[in-house]
C-alpha cells in the first residue's frame, strides 16, 4: 500500500504539473495527456491491478475528459484522493468492512485487485437459489470479513457448508462511467425493443432498480427521492441507476461508512449501530466528490480500428449486446457528455449467460436473476489482468470462450468466434483488446 501510495502521489504530481511545464493552462486537458506520452515529461511508473506497468509503457489514463475546466480539474483531483484514500477508525470505517478505500477495489479507477464475495443458499444442486435466504444469512448475501470499531463477528460463509454457494465479483474498472450515467433512457429501451423481436436468443432486460439513497441535497445530477422507480445501469448486473446512489451504497457498504445518503449501518451480528465516529461519518460533498470524479473520467484513448475487426465484431454478433455506442442526454450536466454517441460497448441489459456463470444470487441486484449479467462495457480493457464477473478468465480469448455456455443468450456469438479462421479471430482479439 506504501508504495501504491507513493507511485499515485507521483503520478498525481504529474498530472497536476506537466500541463504547466509545457507552459499550457491547467484547463488543458489534451495539454497533459500528451505531456503523459512525451519523451520529455518526467515519467512515472504506473499501476495495474496485478503489476506495475514500465515508465513510459502505459498511456494516459485515470485523467479528466478533454475539455474539462480548471475547475473540473480540481474536483477530478480532489474526488480521485478521496477515492485513493484509505480510511480509518477516526474517520468511522466499519463496525465491519471489506477495505478501507474505494481504490483497493478499484485501483487507478481499473479493475480490481480487491473483491466482494457473495453468499447465497441453495438447494441439493448447488445452484438454484432458496426462496428464504434470511433463514440461513440472517445478515444478508454480502461478506463483510473484517472487524474494528468494537466489533467482533465478522460476516462470512459457514465452514464446509454446501447449503451456502460463495461466488465473487471483482471490482470493475470505473472509467468512462460518466458516459454510461450520461446515456438515455430511451436508448437503453431502445436496445430491449431491437433485441426482443431478434429470431436467435439475444432478448436483453432493462433492469428496472429502485433509488435506495435518501434524496441528494445536491440536485446537479439528478432529483431522485428514495423509492424512485429507475432503469439500473451501474454494477455488474446492473443494480444501480446513478453514480452518487453508488458511490454511497459501496461507502456503506463495503467501507462501513455513512452519510446522509446513506446514514444507517447494515446489520451486523454483534447489534452495533455505530462506529467509532459517532453518528453520520461522512458529509454529502463526500460521496459527491467521489461520484463527481468517475463522471469526470475520460475512456483510455484507443487505436482507430481497422474496419475488418469492426465487421468481424460485427458478424459474430458481439455488437448485439456489446453495443459501440449508445446516445446521452442532451441534458446531461457535464456539457461534453451530452448529446454525444458514448461509446461504452454495453447496451446496458441483463443477459441470461447460463448455468456456467450463475452466481445463485437472488432479490439483491434488482429484477436480476442468478444467471444474468449486464453486458461488460468494453472500456479500459487493455488494463485487465483478468475478465468476467469474477475473473475466472485469463485473457480476452478465455472470456469469450466463457460465453459459449448452450444455455446463454451468448452461444451462438462465441460459436460464431470459435468458427472463425486462426487469423480472423486474431483481428478480433487485437480490436477488443485494445479497447
Ligand atoms: C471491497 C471492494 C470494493 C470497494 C472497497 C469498493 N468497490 Fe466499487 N465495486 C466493487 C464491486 C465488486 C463492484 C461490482 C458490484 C456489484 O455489481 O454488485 C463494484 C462496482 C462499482 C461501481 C459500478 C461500476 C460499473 O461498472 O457499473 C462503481 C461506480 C463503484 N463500484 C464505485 C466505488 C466507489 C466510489 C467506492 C468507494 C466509496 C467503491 N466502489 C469501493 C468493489 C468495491
Ligand atoms: C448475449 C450478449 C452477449 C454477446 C452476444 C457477447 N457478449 Fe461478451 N459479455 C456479455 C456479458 C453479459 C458479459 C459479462 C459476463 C460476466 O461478467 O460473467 C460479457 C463479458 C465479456 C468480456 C469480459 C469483459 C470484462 O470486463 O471482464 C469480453 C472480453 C467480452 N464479453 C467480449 C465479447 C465478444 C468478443 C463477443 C463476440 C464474440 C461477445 N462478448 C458477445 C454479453 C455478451
Amino acid at each position: 500500500m506504501k508504495l501504491f501510495l507513493k507511485l499515485k502521489m507521483i503520478f498525481n504530481i504529474n498530472k497536476r504539473l506537466a500541463p504547466l511545464l509545457l507552459g499550457a493552462s491547467v484547463g488543458a486537458s489534451s495539454a497533459f495527456s500528451v505531456a503523459c506520452a512525451s519523451s520529455n515529461a518526467p515519467a512515472a511508473a504506473t499501476e495495474t491491478p496485478e503489476g506495475v506497468l514500465p515508465a513510459g509503457k502505459g498511456d494516459p489514463f485515470d485523467v479528466p475528459l478533454d475539455g474539462v475546466s480548471k475547475e473540473q480539474v480540481a474536483t477530478f483531483d480532489d474526488g480521485d484522493n478521496l477515492f485513493g484514500l484509505p480510511l480509518r477508525d477516526a474517520d468511522g470505517l466499519g463496525p465491519l468492512y471489506t477495505r478501507s478505500s474505494c481504490g483497493a477495489c478499484h485501483r487507478e479507477a481499473t479493475r480490481g485487485p480487491g473483491f466482494v464475495q457473495k453468499m447465497s443458499a441453495v438447494g441439493p444442486d448447488g445452484l438454484t437459489p432458496l426462496a428464504d435466504q434470511s433463514e440461513k444469512l440472517p445478515f444478508g448475501n454480502t461478506v463483510h470479513p473484517l472487524v474494528t470499531a468494537g466489533a467482533k463477528t465478522p460476516i462470512v460463509p459457514p465452514a464446509d457448508d454446501p447449503s451456502i454457494k460463495v461466488s465473487t465479483r471483482v471490482g470493475p474498472p470505473v472509467l468512462g462511467r460518466g458516459y454510461m450515467e450520461a446515456i438515455l433512457d430511451s436508448e437503453i429501451e431502445r436496445m430491449q425493443d431491437e433485441q426482443s423481436v431478434r429470431d436467435d436468443a439475444i432478448h436483453g432486460r432493462v433492469n428496472h432498480v429502485v433509488y435506495a439513497s435518501v434524496r441528494n441535497p445536491d440536485r446537479t445530477f439528478h432529483d431522485h427521492s428514495k423509492g424512485e422507480k429507475l432503469l439500473g445501469r451501474f454494477g455488474l448486473k446492473a443494480r444501480v441507476a446513478t453514480l452518487d446512489d453508488f458511490t454511497a451504497d459501496a461507502m456503506q457498504g463495503d467501507m462501513g461508512i455513512t452519510s446522509p445518503l446513506r446514514p444507517e449501518e447494515f446489520p451486523n451480528p454483534d447489534g452495533l449501530l455505530d462506529d467509532l465516529k459517532p453518528g453520520v461519518d461522512v458529509t454529502a460533498d463526500s460521496v459527491n466528490l467521489r461520484a463527481n470524479y468517475m463522471r469526470l473520467i475520460a475512456i483510455p484513448r484507443r487505436p482507430t480500428a481497422a474496419a475488418v475487426a469492426v465487421a468481424l465484431f460485427s458478424q459474430a454478433k458481439c455488437d448485439v449486446c456489446h453495443a459501440p455506442s449508445l446516445h446521452t442526454s442532451a441534458d446531461y450536466p457535464l456539457a461534453m457528455l451530452a448529446d454525444i454517441d458514448a461509446p461504452v460497448f454495453t447496451d446496458l441489459l441483463l443477459h441470461d449467460m447460463g448455468d456456467a456463470l450463475s452466481d445463485g444470487v437472488r432479490d439483491i441486484d434488482g429484477e436480476a436473476g442468478p444467471r444474468d449479467w449486464r453486458t461488460a462495457p468494453l472500456v479500459g480493457l487493455r488494463f485487465n489482468r483478468s475478465f468476467l464477473h469474477d475473473g475466472r478468465a485469463a485473457s480476452v480469448r478465455d472470456a469469450i470462450v466463457a460465453h459459449d455456455d448452450p444455455s446463454a443468450e451468448s452461444y451462438e456469438s462465441a460459436e460464431l468466434f470459435l468458427a472463425l479462421s486462426k487469423r480472423d479471430q486474431q483481428t478480433l482479439l487485437d480490436f477488443v483488446e485494445a479497447l
